[in-house]
């Protein structure tokens, strides 16, 4: 039988053409998921990343299974959420397809002491260990119970909406 996707189904296509639509109103800060394998960095852009529960404190992120980082996530025993600051619009790019590979660390303060690379001026810094992951579509969701916490500098974060980056005026005038 065939599998009834958006290209086969014209009605489930406009459905999700309008989610889209809908998604571009959603104010989304912008993360860097971050792991390591076999001393290989992976780093990737996503605001589809998210609160979950604080019994335990944990977070969840949904990565395209086609993600360089996915087959990294499946394995890795920990993770990082590397919240941008408005600073980091460059970076976002970066690891948002620009640059592939390893290369996506050569700007920005990373800091590759610990078990994954962190972004040292992150807003913050969610140290998870991997708890579950589930197939949903063409994503995964990650789990990550959140082991250690890093935060840095002024709350300014890079904003993603409409399709393009801005930051919280409103906590700029105080
Ligand atoms: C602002 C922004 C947000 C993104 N959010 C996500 C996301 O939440 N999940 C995801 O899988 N990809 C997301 N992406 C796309 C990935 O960053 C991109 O597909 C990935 O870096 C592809 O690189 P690869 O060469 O490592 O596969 C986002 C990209 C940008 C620029």
């Amino acid at each position: 039988m065939t599998e009834v996707t958006a290209e086969t189904d014209p009605t489930l296509e406009a459905i999700a053409d309008k989610t889209k639509l809908a998604l571009r109103r959603l104010a989304k800060s912008v993360m860097i998921i971050t792991a390591r394998q076999d001393g290989v960095n992976y780093a990737m852009a996503a605001t589809a990343v998210d609160a979950l529960s604080m019994e335990p404190p944990s977070v969840l992120a949904c990565v395209n299974q086609n993600a360089s980082i996915h087959p990294v996530l499946l394995k890795a025993e920990r993770f990082a959420i590397n919240i941008l600051s408005r600073a980091h619009e460059d970076l976002s790019h970066h690891c948002g397809g620009r640059v592939k590979g390893e290369a996506r660390f050569e700007i920005g303060s990373w800091d590759h002491d610990g078990e994954v690379p962190v972004l040292a001026d992150a807003q913050a810094a969610i140290l998870c260990r991997s708890d579950a992951h589930f197939e949903y579509g063409t994503h995964s969701i990650f789990v990550g119970k959140v082991e250690d916490v890093r935060t840095h500098g002024v709350i300014d974060p890079l904003v993603y909406i409409d399709g393009r980056y801005t930051g919280v005026n409103a906590l700029m005038m105080g």
